[in-house]
């Protein structure tokens, strides 16, 4: 049976619960698919000692479970109605991690309609690419204000140009999408006191509320 099979099998014996984010994925249908995708992309995806309690913790995040933070390996408060900030050491997966619960999400919107696992993606720097390419184009149509609706899974946050005396593109948007209380998944490098310390203090003094905060240390797979 293919995970797909497996997916739409799941959702005919659940009950239609509507709404937004219930927990309509099971976990061995999404750890299936998971594990497809890996392979799709030509991964051999290990967990080791080092990354099983964090990348279960996310996992369980998505799958919605209450105690996703059974581990206790949150710095703050855990809650399903925040997103999630990951930082930590370079090459530890975390983009890979993201990368393909992304795709999953995808495949499973696509074929049952289920949102749960759905979030767009883009890294800071591509975000201020097309930022900067649209200010020169007038047909195009890139908007700052297209990022303050649904979630949003932001690459790199920290590697995009300083905006030097321009405005920061990233804080702002990391402060509307704080005001309208919108899910962001968010993996970096920088901590959140460096965070604080270049988006202003009214970024840093929202992280908490707006973030399960996750530290990600751990040997590079790129060695
Ligand atoms: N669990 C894993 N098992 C095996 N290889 C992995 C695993 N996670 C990531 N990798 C590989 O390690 C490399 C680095 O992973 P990734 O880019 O996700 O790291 P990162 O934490 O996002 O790093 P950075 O902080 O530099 O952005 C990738 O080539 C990826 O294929
Ligand atoms: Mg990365």
């Amino acid at each position: 049976m293919t995970s797909l099979t497996l997916v739409s099998n799941l959702t005919k014996s659940l009950p239609a619960v509507g709404g937004k984010d219930r927990p309509r994925i099971g976990k061995r249908v999404f750890w299936n698919m998971f594990q497809a995708e890996a392979s799709r992309q030509g991964l051999e995806f290990k967990i080791t000692a080092e990354n099983e309690k964090i990348i279960y913790t996310i996992l369980r995040y998505f799958l919605l479970l209450e105690d996703f933070n059974a581990y206790g390996i949150l710095k703050n408060r855990a809650s399903l109605q925040k997103g999630l900030l990951v930082y930590g050491d370079y090459g530890v997966g975390k983009s890979t991690l993201f990368n393909i619960i992304h795709e999953v999400g995808k495949t499973i919107i696509l074929k049952t309609n289920i949102s749960q696992l759905w979030f767009p993606k883009i890294t800071t720097v591509n975000m201020l690419t097309r930022y900067y390419d649209s200010q020169k184009d007038p047909t195009s149509d890139f908007k700052l204000e297209n990022y303050y609706r649904g979630k949003l899974y932001l690459d790199d946050l920290g590697k995009e140009d300083k905006a030097y005396n321009r405005e920061e593109l990233i804080g702002k948007l990391l402060f509307e999408r704080h005001r309208r209380r919108l899910k962001t998944f968010v993996t970096t490098n920088e901590k959140p006191s460096a965070i604080a310390e270049r988006y202003g203090n009214h970024i840093g003094d929202r992280l908490p509320e707006m973030f399960n905060i996750i530290k990600w240390e751990g040997r590079s797979w790129r060695e």
